[in-house]
């Protein structure tokens, strides 16, 4: 509890150092809303009516409108990062807070690594929204708006993914989120996390009728789990591609021209600065295979280890009901860099 809080009040002062700012001086909700979220690991409840993190004014008005909004938020940031951890577990970058050491942090410029955070977040909010306004948790779902009986069925709702974009970006202030290149950039990030989630969407049917004769036909979108998003956001990851930095110290609001040839671009991820050299960082990592090796021990080799486990395997059916198995003891390689 005292590291991480110390290590919060590092961050902040190395991050306020930087140019991450907006027109007006100051760093935007969205900027501080997703770092928070994201570095903070810990299931650390905080004062006021969003309890995920230390909330804006409007924020804590949406969490004391929609009370079941922090536990949602809570998944959410959860989700985001065990589904990061996961997903790049074997790669040069897996999902921590800093690059190297000393210890820099990512939220320090845009990097690559950045641009996939704040996509990943804004993915696992809207996902999180959607979800908690089809089950019903969310009191304040237009999808539940249409319909005053209190006994009305949520079941066939589907997930409401606009209503979970719409409470995303307000949650997030992208109205605020600045005017500048960096605004920019960011939005962009968060909008494509977002649509990540809508191609997820998958239409679904029921039927009504005499036995199943389907003369009427209830139809409605459904999100897939949030671990399906995350092939599709990893492949953005891959593709970001790299703006330019243009000072919006001295050239503050983004030009007409800029702004055109960004949104040819709104396809793809996008960040500012080159990502450090990671191969420093990769010693002593685990990787999963000789080919992953090669890549995540950037040619300095690796070392095999040879470990055995047992499992139950050759399971027969004996005397009708009961299944019976047998002990293999397999043997395994575990790989390490050097
Ligand atoms: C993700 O990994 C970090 C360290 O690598 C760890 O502290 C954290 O608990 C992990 N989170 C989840 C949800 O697995
Ligand atoms: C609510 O819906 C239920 C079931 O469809 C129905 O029995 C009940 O009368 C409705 N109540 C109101 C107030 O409309
Ligand atoms: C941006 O321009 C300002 C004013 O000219 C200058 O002080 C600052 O160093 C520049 N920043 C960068 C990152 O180039
Ligand atoms: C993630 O990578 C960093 C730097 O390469 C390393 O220090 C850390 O132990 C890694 N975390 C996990 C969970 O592998």
């Amino acid at each position: 509890m005292l590291t991480s809080s110390v290590i919060t009040v590092l961050v902040y002062c190395t991050v306020s150092g930087f140019a991450l700012r907006n027109v007006e001086g100051t760093k935007p909700i969205l900027q501080k809303t997703i770092e928070a979220l994201f570095m903070d690991r810990t299931e650390t409840i905080y004062p006021g009516t969003c309890k995920v993190f230390v909330s804006s004014m409007k924020q804590a008005k949406m969490c004391k409108k929609e009370p079941s909004l922090p536990k949602i938020i809570q998944r959410a940031k959860n989700q985001a990062i065990k589904a990061c951890n996961d997903t790049f577990q074997f790669d040069r970058w897996n999902c921590s807070l800093y690059f190297n050491k000393p210890r820099k942090s990512i939220f320090k410029k845009i990097y690559r690594e950045t641009a996939f955070v704040y996509a990943l977040m804004s993915a696992s909010m809207t996902h999180g929204i959607s979800r908690g306004c089809a089950s019903g948790e969310l009191a304040r779902c237009s999808c539940l708006g249409r319909s005053k009986n209190s006994s009305w069925e949520t079941k066939d709702c589907g997930d409401d993914f606009k209503y979970g974009k719409r409470l995303t970006k307000n949650f997030f202030d992208m109205k605020h989120a600045g005017t500048d290149q960096i605004g920019e950039i960011l939005k962009q990030d968060i909008n494509i996390g977002m649509d990540s989630i809508g191609e997820q969407l998958k239409e679904v049917c029921k039927c009504h009728g005499f036995s199943g004769s389907c003369t009427t036909k209830t139809c409605w979108r459904r999100l897939g789990p949030f671990n399906s998003a995350m092939g599709l956001l990893k492949k953005h990851y891959h593709h970001a591609v790299k703006k330019k930095f243009v000072n919006f110290t001295t050239k503050r609001a983004i030009t007409l021209k800029v702004r055109r040839k960004m949104q040819k671009e709104r396809k793809n991820l996008v960040y500012l600065q080159k990502t450090p050299n990671l191969c420093v960082s990769t010693k002593g990592r685990v990787c999963k295979d000789r080919h992953n090796c090669a890549t995540l021990c950037c040619g300095r080799g690796y070392s095999v280890a040879k470990k055995f486990v047992s499992t139950k395997c050759k399971c027969k059916m004996v005397d009708c009901c009961a299944v019976k198995c047998e002990t293999c003891v397999e043997e395994i390689e575990t790989f390490r860099c050097k």
